[in-house]
């Protein structure tokens, strides 16, 4: 009997062995970890598409807030990034946004004003003097003002980023006073505001998408461009332009919107969780945002064949009245002129 049983174990024993090496249970090598197996069924993936390289006001604050979110949830919302147009570009982000077919993206207000008119008041020249005052109006009141103007569109504004202001970056001729734009073809974002800014110096904007500016400036298809030190550091646009202006007409800045069902299916304390990590960068990012456009100033006076001239008081003065029109069309175009004359409380004249 005792042998019967012992020898009914040993064959159990073997056949569960042989039937363990058969299905690969046994011996197998264990699967390599991967932080998404890791409660996969309840973890949130959010996809956040921008156009910009990593090495930005943008690119950086878009990381810190993905790892925010990832430390102030413990790991149950993921952020996956895909920077430089790598997933939708200028073009197609906020449509993929409405369709729900990306959760996240940040467009530059300027990309955004066919669909938010009244956001063209941040893209008027000369409206801004230094960062803290661009910062006072995009993270207060008149921000979030701004930001609830997106409700029609389901779409959800978590807040606004900076990036810095804008200068001129001319291939033929430097651009001492407004009259060296006469002429040029300006690649522009799209905003008619910007768009009357070139016209009122007698210049043609052309609105191009950013991941197209480099080639087009290399083919010469456009003369020149406004942008901040940083993006036009990291995008090489000074391998392709001979001139920069430090005219600081104008600022560059964005808006990080989430889809509005997206948002709504989430639970509130993982609302709260990414609020508080979208504050905290956004904290961050304002001063980030300006050491990298002072270091990336720095690194473009060190290129070969690209030369750098500041715009003396006196031809800013004369640039910003010859400007003012910009003003005119502006108020004459939108529903809201509060929000102009708002600012122009907190913004020095
Ligand atoms: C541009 O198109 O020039 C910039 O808005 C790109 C960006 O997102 O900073």
């Amino acid at each position: 009997m005792k042998k019967f049983i012992i020898g009914t174990i040993a064959t159990v024993l073997l056949l569960t062995i042989s039937i363990g090496i058969q299905q690969g249970l046994l011996f197998a090598k264990p699967f390599p970890y991967d932080d998404e197996q890791k409660g996969l069924d309840t973890q949130i993936i959010i996809h956040l598409s921008h156009v910009v390289a990593e090495n930005t006001p943008k690119g950086q604050a878009a990381n810190k807030f993905a790892e925010l979110v990832e430390k102030n949830t413990n790991g149950k919302v993921k952020v996956h990034i895909y920077p430089n147009a790598s997933m939708y570009n200028d073009e197609n982000e906020f449509q993929a946004l409405q369709n729900g077919k990306v959760e996240m993206i940040i467009p530059t207000f300027s990309k955004m004003t066919s669909f938010v008119p009244n956001w063209q008041v941040l893209d008027l020249p000369y409206l801004f003097n230094t960062d803290d005052e661009v910062h006072e109006v995009l993270t207060g009141s008149i921000g979030e003002q701004l930001l609830n103007e997106l409700k029609p569109f389901h779409i959800k504004g978590l807040g606004f980023w900076h990036n810095g202001f804008k200068h001129l970056t001319s291939v033929d001729h430097p651009i001492h006073t407004f009259e060296d734009l006469k002429g040029l073809r300006i690649r522009t974002m799209p905003s008619k505001t910007l768009e009357k800014q070139f016209e009122a110096v007698e210049a043609t904007p052309i609105p191009i998408s950013f991941s197209e500016v480099f080639t087009d400036l290399e083919s010469h298809a456009i003369d020149a461009q406004e942008n901040t030190a940083s993006n036009i550091y990291s995008k090489g646009f000074y391998k392709v332009q001979k001139h920069m202006t430090l005219t600081k007409h104008g600022i560059l800045g964005y808006a990080v919107l989430i889809n509005e069902n997206f948002w709504n299916s989430l639970p509130s304390k993982i609302q709260k969780q990414i609020m508080a990590a979208m504050k905290e960068t956004t904290d961050w990012q304002f001063e980030q945002a300006v050491l990298m456009n002072e270091t990336d100033l720095q690194k473009l006076e060190q290129q070969d064949n690209f030369e750098i001239y500041s715009m003396n008081n006196e031809e800013r003065q004369r640039f910003k009245e010859k400007l003012t029109p910009v003003y005119d069309l502006y108020r004459a175009s939108v529903q809201n002129n509060q929000i102009l004359s708002e600012i122009e409380k907190i913004v020095s004249p």
